[in-house]
């Protein structure tokens, strides 16, 4: 994980420096339109809940300084991944980061368009575990509240929308190809909702992390090409109009067997304490 990491740091800032993105050490399958992997562009218009995490001081100015994604669960509050604010990513100690900020209602993150909020305060899960991954989220607070039409409902533990074979579309400005690629508008994939055992058998441990059913769920396809992919961390993970998960982490991007990786949003908002 450390590795995934430290490779979607590099990529963003070199990527907003303008110099060579590092090869990656296993690129995943490059297929033509693909984002997030495998996906399409949407509009933020129809999906207002997803937002870019941002700092232009860290990451650069190019793509509005996004460097993860995230999910507006109530009118203050946006959960992402908990190691999109870590050191590893940030570069520096999250407290000396000064301009960490929400970015809503932007589609192409060169322009303007919709608004950036700043983050008053930043809750990451004192459960996370940076080896395994698990429990990867952190609570963003917003200084001035979103739109009630843009939160999304957070699915409950036992939700029907956790069933294996479920339906469920990820959303993210991340790399596209699995080569550093990554997104100027919002894109989602399809995927669905993979079996405990199935993600279990996928990844028992290994450097990438390690499968923790309480607090993590794993979707993708049989065949691979649609998921997630660097960039894409604290995104949201939606099936039937509730938010399921956040992107965490996988082998690669999109490959056959290694499906990608979310936060359990039931087990988040627990740990968290978050009301949607
Ligand atoms: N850790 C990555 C990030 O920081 C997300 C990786 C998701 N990978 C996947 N294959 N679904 O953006």
């Amino acid at each position: 994980m450390r590795r995934h990491i430290v490779r979607a740091w590099t990529g963003a800032l070199s990527l907003a420096a303008g110099a060579a993105v590092l090869p990656l050490a296993a690129p995943g399958p490059a297929a033509a339109d693909s984002v997030v992997i495998g996906g399409s562009a949407v509009q933020v218009s129809d999906h207002p809940w997803v937002v870019a995490v941002a700092s232009r001081d860290r990451f650069g100015g190019t793509r509005s300084g996004q460097f993860c994604g995230g999910a507006v669960v109530n009118r203050t509050t946006v959960l992402t991944a908990a190691h999109c604010v870590s050191a590893d990513v940030l570069g520096a100690p999250l407290n000396e980061v000064r301009d960490l900020k929400v970015i809503a209602g932007r589609n192409d993150l060169r322009t303007s368009e919709g608004s950036e909020v700043t983050v008053s305060s930043v809750k990451t899960n004192p459960e996370y575990n940076s080896s395994t991954n698990s429990g990867d989220v952190a609570a963003l607070t917003l200084a001035t509240p979103l739109p009630e039409s843009y939160v999304i409902p957070m699915a409950g533990q036992g939700d029907a929308a956790y069933r294996a074979g479920t339906p469920a579309a990820v959303y993210g400005w991340g790399d596209t190809t699995g080569g550093g690629q990554y997104a100027r508008s919002l894109h989602a994939a399809q995927v669905h909702v993979l079996a405990d055992t199935v993600c279990e058998e996928a990844y028992p441990g290994s450097s990438d992390g390690k499968y923790v059913a309480a607090t993590m769920l794993c979707a993708g396809e049989p065949m691979g090409g649609k998921d997630a992919c660097q960039g894409d961390s604290g995104g949201p993970l939606v099936a039937q109009g509730r938010l399921i998960g956040l992107v965490s982490w996988g082998s690669g991007c999109g490959r056959p067997g290694n499906p990608g990786v979310y936060t359990r949003i039931s087990d988040a908002a627990k740990v968290l304490r978050i009301h949607g």
